[in-house]
């Protein structure tokens, strides 16, 4: 399995950005007071077929977001859904510190997030 690095994701992180009309879009964190993530998706068969993020935190937040996304790309839902902070931890090159390891929470909440609005919607049309 191809491993990431923190630094190399912060200086070019990847799908940063938004996608109009998603299908599926969610948040987590506290846009007025602290770290904050916000997450597109586009879903064709199922399958998501782009996926961008906006993230204001710190540099390892922005980085494991990233690589939250680049995991994501061209999976079945469900087996997005299982993209946990410990799953984005596993493809780091290396360790990070415990203070840290909480900055792979946000993107994976947030994504998990986005799916859920994507089931609800589906259920509501
Ligand atoms: Fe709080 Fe990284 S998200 S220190």
């Amino acid at each position: 399995m191809k491993k990431f690095s923190v630094k190399e994701l912060f200086l070019s992180p990847q799908n940063c950005g938004k996608i109009e009309e998603p299908d599926g879009f969610g948040i987590y964190g506290d846009s007025e007071c602290g770290d904050y993530v916000e997450v597109y998706l586009k879903i064709e068969d199922e399958h998501i077929t782009d996926i961008k993020f906006l993230c204001k935190g710190c540099p390892t937040a922005i980085a494991l977001t990233s690589l939250m996304t680049i995991l994501a790309k061209g999976k079945h839902v469900d087996d997005a859904a299982e993209i946990t902070d410990e799953v984005i931890l596993d493809s780091l090159e290396g360790e990070i510190s415990e203070e840290k390891k909480h900055c792979s929470n946000l993107g994976a909440e947030a994504l998990y997030n986005a799916l859920m609005n994507y089931v609800l919607k589906d259920i509501e049309s």
